[in-house]
């Protein structure tokens, strides 16, 4: 028989009207990372809350080194070698590093806290991760791949066995990921069995030794990722073959929707560009590229320092987002999950928050009709929630952010930007999200699209914008977009 740092087997867990795992199981070995996969709200994350005994289970085991565990809290869990780095990381932004890796556990001294030890201690455990982080330097200064690796020196000082991580790359960069890769390896050395959430399942074949998918709660299958390949993968993932991923029907584009003329702001220089009804604009480039700042520059919320901006004709005078919406753009950012939305309210409330006056008859408001359009965007974007009234928190991550995409498109806006669509989406609710696009797009709607995803940028674009430094470097017609010409301008070579 062989020998496995954990195994969880057997798990089920129930919320109000969700069997969220349906004795799911996890065989993970030491030096080893494992990932987990599965379509948005398959229970991924509660698997790992779970083992961080951050929720208690309703049936199940948990061994390991073979020995049976129960784990009742987060403490039983920090005892057992388990430390889990969430999605949302937790540090507290405005103390330094080591105190954060030592908080509520400071080392003390005459009845005071010893800085000095601490700060020498956690650099020690930093410099010996081969990490270049300061250890006095205040987390709120650091990017979100140096939180995630403060987490990792956090999991490390615990003397942690087994370190799950959920969804790490979904905000990182190439280079960081890289950096992130290099940090998983250095520990997988040291013999810590690493459990890896992730939707980009392309990552796999470089990270990842085996892989576990879930489907609807259960494990559908655990094997090396040598043996397998993402399309099985996907196929695992959501019942069924996945054909069709990327829809897209060109049309003849309408009126000019957009004319950005000569844009500048603190961060972009002299940015040019028309977006027609019915296009779909992909901007493309590196993280840092200047995408972002550019629609935050025509959004009003970078100052514009020169250029014009003509929306349908007329100049475009946007303090912020909530301003641009009442003139028909709908801007779906990066960060959803802290922009708009009310996690203590339901998921209709929060679909349909945006456009409620329109529901509004006099004192009362038509239930039925906010009703409608809830179910209509949740069954377009598959969101998946035990019922309109659950509380968008108990939502999966991903579906948090699919309701957020839907709060936006319940605007009926003219112009969309979207930025990032798919990130922490699945595969198959990427497919429903493409499909999506193509449909608003024959409909005469404006998207555009900033996107790290090439595959998605090259399948979906009419036009692309290649941006690098704070410049548009090139403008890719349809018929020369693709990954060369893409990465040939996005890159400074
Ligand atoms: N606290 C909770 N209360 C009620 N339901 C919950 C709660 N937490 C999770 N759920 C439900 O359990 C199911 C599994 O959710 P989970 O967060 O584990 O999914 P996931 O696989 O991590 O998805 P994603 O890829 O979107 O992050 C979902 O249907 C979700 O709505
Ligand atoms: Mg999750």
């Amino acid at each position: 028989m062989e020998n496995y740092l954990l195994e969880m087997s057997g798990i089920h867990k129930r919320f109000p009207g969700v069997h969220a795992l349906k004795g799911a199981q996890l065989k993970l070995r030491a030096g080893e990372v494992h990932a987990l996969v599965g379509e948005n709200g398959s229970g991924k994350s509660t698997l790992l809350n779970v083992l961080g005994g951050i929720i208690s289970k309703d049936e199940g085991e948990i061994r390991i080194n073979g020995q049976p565990v129960s784990i009742n809290g987060v403490l039983d869990a920090q005892r057992a070698g388990i430390s889990i780095i969430h999605q949302e990381l937790v540090l507290v932004p405005y103390l330094s590093i080591a105190e954060n890796i030592y908080i509520n556990r400071e080392p003390m001294r005459g009845g005071r806290v010893d800085y000095k030890t601490m700060y020498t201690t956690a650099q020690k455990f930093i410099d010996d991760l081969g990490l270049s982080l300061d250890a006095r330097e205040k987390v709120v200064r650091l990017t979100i791949a140096q939180q995630q690796m403060v987490e990792i020196v956090k999991a490390v000082s615990f003397n942690a066995k087994i370190i799950a991580m959920d969804e790490p790359t979904s905000s990182l960069s190439d280079k960081e990921i890289d950096a992130l890769f290099h940090n998983i390896r250095s520990l997988k050395a040291r013999g810590i069995g690493i459990i890896y959430i992730s939707h980009r399942l392309s990552e796999l074949s470089t990270i990842a030794d085996t892989v576990t998918v879930l489907r609807d709660g259960e494990t559908v299958a655990a094997m090396p990722v040598a043996q397998t390949n993402n399309d099985e993968i996907v196929r695992l993932m959501v019942g069924r073959e996945v054909t069709n991923y990327y829809t897209r029907t060109y049309n003849s584009p309408g009126e000019v929707l957009l004319d950005v003329k000569g844009l500048c702001s603190p961060k972009v220089e002299d940015v040019s560009f028309t977006l027609r009804a019915g296009e779909i604009l992909g901007i493309a480039g590196l993280v840092g590229a200047g995408r972002t700042e550019t629609v935050k520059a025509i959004l009003g919320l970078d100052q514009r320092t020169k250029g014009e901006i003509l929306f349908l004709g007329k100049p475009l005078r946007a303090k912020d987002p909530m301003d641009a919406y009442r003139q028909g753009i709908a801007y779906i950012p990066e960060n959803r999950r802290e922009e708009g939305i009310i996690p203590l309210q339901t998921v209709r409330f929060n679909t349909t928050l945006k456009v409620l006056q329109k529901f509004i008859h006099g004192i009362r408001v038509n239930r039925t009709e906010e009703s409608r359009i809830t179910a209509q965007y949740m069954n377009q974007l598959s969101v998946k929630a035990a019922s309109q009234l659950t509380r968008l928190q108990n939502l999966s991550g991903g579906n948090q952010q699919k309701v957020v995409i839907a709060s936006w498109l319940a605007t009926d806006p003219k112009l969309i930007i979207m930025d990032e669509p798919t990130r922490g989406i699945d595969v198959g609710a990427k497919a429903e999200i493409y499909a999506l696009m193509n449909s608003l797009a024959q409909q005469g709607i404006g998207i555009i699209m900033i996107s790290s995803e090439l595959p998605e940028i090259i399948n979906m674009s009419d036009r692309v914008l290649v941006m690098r430094e704070g410049k548009i470097s090139k403008v890719l017609s349809r018929d020369q977009i693709s990954q060369e010409e893409i990465m040939k301008y996005a890159v400074n070579i």
